[in-house]
């Protein structure tokens, strides 16, 4: 297949077929810490923005195009007509798709003389992206993490800081709002929202933004939610829409993990595009965890994307910005809002979402290693890694957040076996679970799965 050169922007397409997408109200402050070029595509109106060559050559060697695979044992091991496809964005050295838009946003800060970059992260996938794409382009980063996540996975914590990122876990005693939540609550297990605060608290703080070049120049790089993050993610669905027609099929179903969208988006708005223009048919299905079943219980309304109230107020599915959200055992699904863009094809009844159990997303995890797994090693390791022998039986997993995906698909094609019918699914792994260990073990155990 040939490598894709432009990346697809949906706005105008929401504009043409559906509504504008409203527009972010307030915190101008924060706009001031993102990368400029990032902030010029956020606004963009323009259907396709050209992926600039050196990053096109990146892409290529951190392994794009991606494979599409059929997942033919899966298939016969659930007895369905159906056809299941899944693309694989666990092939990344740091293992997940974060890494599409981590490249581009470091690119581009690079070019515009930035020197450090500051951001959040729940799983830990997204921060690691970061430190990747900052070590390419030789920035500093700065990560702060989910403590519920960052205290379950120290070797990815390893993994980050063996890439030169200097690693918070979150809240932390680094900011004003970290340090009002300890004194609170001294073992808070922290959130998405309050780690996103404390990274933009951490970039405001400094006196150079991002228009101000200097060896102390900081900006936020966020991994979810924006549209220009969703921009970047569309790689991945022209990918798999060229390799679709390269096989002269066709989605009926389009599935993936949500929590802020950006996976979702990646792989979903290609798609979108040509049912937007009345030409095709397909199901969209984004899956949440109960804990952030943001698309199925929030409200569309204008809310923060962040915990303490600092970003723009961004038009949403949320659950509220200061919701107490439950634990979840996949901390990158567990965020209150969904990205504008998603919200909007929700809104409009173009998207559907599900929130399955986690029992039953655990034992689907099993199904797909004991048929189609376990899946092979992200380049690095162990090297960077350093975590000794690929053991596949420990790490052979894909990532705890990609297994809703799994978990929806399989759902689909028992369904399909019910009905008889022969649909053509495409999902998305969006991840490698070869540091999400820790997880396993405690899902295993408590949903008493044996592996
Ligand atoms: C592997 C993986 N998949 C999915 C997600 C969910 O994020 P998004 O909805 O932005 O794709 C995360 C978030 O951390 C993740 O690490």
């Amino acid at each position: 297949m040939e490598n894709i050169q432009s990346w697809y922007n949906i706005v105008p397409d929401l504009a043409k077929y559906l509504e504008p997408l409203p527009p972010p109200k307030g915190g101008e402050e924060v706009l001031k810490v993102l990368v400029p070029e990032c902030l010029k595509q956020e606004m963009s109106r323009e259907p396709e923005i050209e992926i600039p060559k050196e990053l096109q050559q990146i892409y290529a060697m951190i392994g794009r195009p991606r494979p599409l695979v059929e997942a033919k044992k899966l298939q016969a091991a659930l007895k369905t007509p159906a056809r299941l496809f899944y693309k694989t964005e666990f092939y990344s050295p740091t293992g997940s798709h974060k890494l599409n838009t981590a490249l581009a946003q470091a690119f581009y800060a690079k070019q515009a003389g930035i020197k450090r970059l500051v951001t959040e992260t729940g799983a830990g996938q997204w921060g690691t992206a970061v430190a990747y794409a900052a070590k390419i382009f030789g920035l500093e980063a700065a990560v702060y993490w989910v403590r519920a996540a960052h205290d379950r996975k120290p070797e990815r914590r390893k993994f980050m800081e063996e890439l030169g990122a200097v690693v918070y876990a979150s809240p932390s005693t680094n900011t004003g709002c970290g340090q009002t939540l300890l004194h609170d609550n001294p073992n808070h297990q922290g959130s998405l929202g309050i780690a996103i605060s404390e990274g933009l608290e951490d970039a405001i703080s400094r006196k150079d933004t991002a228009y101000l070049p200097s060896s102390e120049s900081t900006v936020y790089v966020l991994g979810s939610v924006l549209n220009h993050v969703l921009l970047h993610q569309t790689i991945i669905g022209l990918e798999a829409r060229q390799q679709f027609e390269e096989l002269r099929l066709w989605p009926d179903i389009v599935i993936s993990c949500l929590g802020g969208g950006s996976n979702f988006g990646g792989i979903a708005l290609p798609f979108m595009k040509e049912v937007l223009a009345g030409g095709k048919k397909i199901r969209f299905i984004a899956s949440q965890t109960q804990a952030a079943p943001s698309l199925i219980k929030g409200k569309y309304r204008y809310d923060y994307a962040d915990h303490a109230g600092l970003t723009p107020k961004l038009k949403m599915y949320t659950l509220g910005h200061k919701a107490k959200l439950a634990p979840s055992l996949a901390e990158g699904l567990r965020y209150a809002s969904a990205a504008p863009i998603i919200s909007l094809l929700r809104n409009h009844g173009l998207i559907e979402a599900v929130s399955p159990d986690e029992s039953f997303v655990f034992c689907c995890a099993k199904l797909f290693y004991d048929t189609e797994g376990p899946l092979p090693p992200p380049v690095v390791l162990p090297q960077v890694a350093n975590i000794g022998e690929y053991n596949p039986r420990r790490h052979g997993f894909p990532a705890v957040e990609s297994i809703y995906s799994i978990a929806t698909a399989i759902e689909e094609a028992l369904e399909c076996k019910a009905t008889g019918e022969k649909k053509i699914i495409l999902f998305n792994i969006s991840g490698h679970g070869f540091l999400d260990e820790g997880v396993y073990q405690e899902a295993f155990t408590k949903y008493r799965i044996g592996y």
